[in-house]
């Protein structure tokens, strides 16, 4: 059942392409112009009066989350907050009929996303779920669904579910941006042409995994590692950080880049491996001044950038290249780079790497 496969993990890895192909497929126009949703009932009138969005989430899919905030908030100028499910519904959230509530549950099934859905709903809000399996409780509560089509995911460590939920969110956004008209002809057309090229860039970076195994070997006893970016890398920094942890049990941290200076760099110190993100050009600059406050402590760095870029080899030891891409699409690129380490790592640490220690692949207690 692992088609050959060492653990499920690696197998669901590979499993991306096609994952990300199949959530895609029938939802782009062939002409790319736009994003065809046809489960979502909503008109142009129900759009324009959304004031909010709140995305609420546990885990890999509140990474997810952030992710989308970023994609929600630049394409539809709706302002959007992502909570973690198990704060949400503890605080009276602002949130009445003009919001739009999204959770994200890979298994449909988490109790805490669940319930914050349902006290969304007694709220007023409206609700859609992001979920990979039909018929799930959280599928069956909200008021509409969109699915992604990853297929089962049987590792605890979610991957493609991550890859797919990044992808349908960058499609919901483009999507609502249509209905409010705050997307151009152009750059929806850009992005979604973008999306296309996806599933044979993501086998791009899984055909030369050489080099980020030998990272893992080399790195993979280190007791701690720091993950740093700006914008969406920061939001990738997060996942990859999580990943890290829960399979290899390595201690791991995801700073915002410019938010080193603000107390960890005083953790930097000669020898400490940091995984820098650098695939988003118009915080480019600012990154490498970030990378050269790091190297200067003499850590380890390893920097994930966009291929072309030859700058970021002068400040970095090794670099991880992933194919060109737009910047918001970056993410679903560079955090296979990342699960690629988390593997590597917990398989050089003979963890057990498809059932980590304390931890189930669906949590459905408080
Ligand atoms: C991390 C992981 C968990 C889940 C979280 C939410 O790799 O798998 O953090 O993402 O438990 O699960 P779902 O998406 O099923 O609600």
């Amino acid at each position: 059942e692992k088609g050959g496969y060492e653990h499920f993990m690696i197998k669901e890895i590979y499993e991306q392409p096609r994952a990300i192909r199949e959530t895609m497929s029938s939802r782009l126009a062939k002409d790319d112009s736009h994003i065809i949703l046809d489960e979502l009932k909503w008109t142009k009138q129900e759009m324009a009066a959304i004031k909010k969005i709140v995305v609420v989430a546990c885990g890999t899919a509140y990474n997810a989350g952030l992710v989308g905030k970023y994609y929600l908030e630049s394409l539809s100028r709706i302002p959007v907050e992502v909570d973690v499910a198990s704060e949400f519904r503890y605080r009276s959230p602002l949130v009445d009929e003009n919001t739009l509530a999204i959770v994200v549950s890979q298994s449909g099934e988490t109790l805490d996303t669940l319930a914050a859905l349902k006290e969304a709903k007694r709220l007023g809000a409206k609700t859609l779920a992001i979920t990979n399996v039909v018929g799930s409780s959280i599928s069956r509560e909200a008021d509409q669904v969109i699915y992604t089509w990853a297929g089962p995911e049987i590792a605890v460590a979610s991957t493609k579910a991550y890859t797919t939920q990044l992808v349908l969110m960058s499609m919901l956004a483009i999507y609502i941006a249509g209905l409010r008209d705050t997307i151009s002809a152009e750059r929806s057309r850009e992005l979604i042409s973008g999306l296309r090229n996806l599933p044979a860039q993501l086998h791009e970076i899984l055909e030369d995994v050489e080099s980020i195994k030998t990272f893992a070997q080399k790195y993979g006893f280190n007791e701690d590692v720091f993950f740093i970016g700006r914008s969406l890398d920061y939001a990738v920094a997060l996942e990859g950080a999580l990943k890290l942890k829960e399979i290899s049990y390595i201690h791991a941290e995801a700073y915002a880049a410019g938010e080193l200076k603000h107390g960890t760099l005083a953790l930097i110190i000669e020898g400490v491996p940091v995984i820098a993100l650098a695939t988003q050009h118009d915080v480019y600059e600012k990154t490498l001044s970030n990378i050269k406050e790091v190297k200067a402590r003499d850590a380890i760095v390893i920097g994930i950038a966009q291929q072309g870029d030859e700058q970021i080899k002068k400040y970095v030891d090794h670099t991880i290249f992933i194919p060109q891409a737009d910047k918001f699409l970056a993410p679903i690129l560079a955090v296979l780079p990342l699960q690629l380490l988390a593997y590597y790592a917990a398989v050089t640490r003979g963890c057990d790497v498809d059932k980590p220690r304390n931890l189930a692949k669906s949590v459905t207690v408080e």
